[in-house]
């Protein structure tokens, strides 16, 4: 089947306005929306600028708008699509554009590192390893799965009105040393997100889990933080 693909295009270089540039591909409905796009810069325009790199959901770099919802290029398939053999492709919103669909993801990297995002232990390292029991590791369990594609934080309408949230892909990180048996700094943590920019700055609208492409429950992640916080419970 033929797909008309509309992509948005912007080479701050060379444009002083973002454009759409179309392009016709042959595509089996199998193929992902990911196989397109590298075709269409293989076989008709090698200046497309986009990222992508594993094609099988590991390493969240391909996040993107596909027909005004945000999802990874690589886990969409064109069958999954009802509007006919036309896509519109666009940059994450939020994020402010390179060139055409790769955004810059400094300021969502700041935002992760701001909630220290490694294990704090102020007790004696042990001989080996520290362990953790594989029942405390199911609290956590959902987190892990993250794999900080942005999706969630370029969806959040909170996001958009307030640069100083720190999002929900940052906040989940933050749920994820909270809750882990081996960390001893819970009370700074919980203090650190104690804000309005901090997890009370979540809504609870829930785009950021509708848009999830792993599937992580990030609102309720979130939630059980702002139990504890009010419960002034040690996670
Ligand atoms: S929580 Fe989901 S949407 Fe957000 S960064 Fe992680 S994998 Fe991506
Ligand atoms: S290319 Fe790695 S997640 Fe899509």
């Amino acid at each position: 089947m033929q797909c008309r693909f509309i992509i948005y295009r912007f080479d701050p270089e060379k444009d002083s306005q973002p454009h759409y540039q179309t392009y016709l591909v042959d595509a089996e409905p199998t193929d992902k929306v990911l196989d397109c796009l590298n075709k269409i810069r293989w076989e008709q325009d090698a200046s497309l600028a986009f990222r992508a790199s594993c094609a099988h959901g590991i390493c969240g770099s391909d996040a993107m708008l596909i027909n005004s919802n945000v999802a990874l290029a690589c886990q969409k398939l064109i069958r999954d699509f009802k509007t006919g053999n036309n896509f519109v492709i666009e940059p994450l919103p939020l994020f402010q554009v390179i060139k055409d669909l790769v955004v810059d993801l400094d300021p969502f990297f700041e935002k992760y590192r701001a909630v220290k995002p490694f294990l704090i232990n102020d007790e004696p390292p042990p001989d080996k390893e520290r362990l953790q029991d594989p029942e405390d590791q199911k609290t956590i369990e959902p987190a892990l799965r993250c794999i900080l594609c942005a999706s969630c934080t370029a969806a959040c309408p909170i996001n958009r009105a307030d640069p100083d949230y720190l999002g929900p892909a940052a906040l989940l990180r933050a749920f994820r040393y909270l809750y882990d048996s081996r960390d001893t700094a819970a009370g700074s943590r919980m203090a650190d997100l104690d804000q309005e920019s901090g997890v009370w700055g979540c809504k609870t609208m829930r785009w950021c889990t509708d848009v999830c492409p792993k599937g992580i429950p990030v609102t309720k992640c979130l939630t059980q933080i702002k139990k504890a916080i009010k419960k002034n419970e040690k996670a």
